[in-house]
């Protein structure tokens, strides 16, 4: 799959893994009377997996949502890439390379699992709409290639079977796994998943792993998820972020995060949904 690789990012042989990719700064939102996050500071490595893990409304997505433009704060910056800002809107996110899948899954119900990995193809494609439109000349060769490489996704997830089917008549699991295809289709440098294997089974909670693993193994992918499965969290991630109540806990390895007295009391000893 060597199509899906980092190659083409332009300073992508230049940086060292482990480097700083992105640097979230005492980052405070607000929604009203409602702080959901609280000076918040912490950095996602490059190549690494970053899990991101706290109670319900800790703030999580809301995080996730400042990282790629979707919420602005009122305190605090992001650099990313050595570029730093303190709003940013989600395009412009997506074409600096960071994708993400959705906590509620979010594609387009009655159009096939192909078409809807094809829509994370849309920032690649060059040609003006009107040639795609007519679906002439070089869009026509353009919307071939991205074809291609769309089919090349499909193949790496596995879901070659359903790749004509209308996403809604798939089984929960399976639109998650589509979801993580569109992601892809925008070869990311940073990928961001909101909680990925919520609402699975051990079977497909697995292979969801084994696709996580293998994206930032193969393609270098840096990664930071939301997770409220420990044992998925222990096992695949570099690093972890706890977040309560709208503040930072801990962060560190998995092991030292685990038996970190405040995350033990805060989070891990409470039960989850
Ligand atoms: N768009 C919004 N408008 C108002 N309040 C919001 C909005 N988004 C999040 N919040 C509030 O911010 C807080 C953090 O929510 P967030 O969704 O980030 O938590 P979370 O850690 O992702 O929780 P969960 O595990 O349930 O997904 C909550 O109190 C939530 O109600
Ligand atoms: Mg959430």
């Amino acid at each position: 799959m060597a199509a899906l690789d980092q190659a083409e990012t332009p300073d992508a042989d230049t940086r060292e893994i482990g480097d700083v990719l992105l640097r979230v700064d005492r980052i405070s939102l607000y929604f009203g009377g409602v702080r959901a996050l609280n000076n918040i500071s912490f950095e996602v490595r490059e190549h690494e997996i970053l899990a991101i893990i706290g109670p319900n409304g800790a703030g999580k997505s809301s995080m996730l949502n400042v990282i790629n433009g979707f919420y602005h704060p009122q305190e605090g910056t992001i650099t990313y890439r050595g570029k730093t800002r303190s709003r940013m809107r989600p395009y412009q996110a997506a074409a600096q390379g960071i994708a993400r899948t959705f906590q509620n899954i979010a594609l387009f119900k009655g159009m096939s699992t192909l078409d809807n990995i094809m829509t994370g193809r849309l920032l690649k494609m060059h040609q003006p709409f009107w040639m795609q439109a007519l679906y002439w000349g070089p869009a026509q060769r353009e919307e071939i290639e991205h074809r291609k490489f769309c089919e090349e996704i499909i193949d790496f997830l596995e879901i070659q079977h359903i790749r004509k089917t209308p996403v809604g008549r798939l089984p929960y699991g399976l639109q998650k796994r589509v979801e993580l295809g569109r992601a892809l289709a925008a070869q990311p440098t940073l990928l961001l998943l909101d909680e990925p294997m919520a609402g699975m089974n051990v079977e497909e909670k697995e292979d969801m792993c084994r696709f996580i693993l293998d994206i930032n193994e193969e393609f270098g992918t840096t990664i930071a998820l939301i997770e409220h499965d420990m044992g998925v969290v222990m096992d695949i991630s570099d690093r972890v972020v706890v977040l309560d109540y709208g503040r930072k806990l801990a962060d560190g390895p998995p092991d030292s995060v685990r038996s970190d007295p405040a995350v033990v009391s805060a989070y891990l000893g409470v039960g989850h949904d």
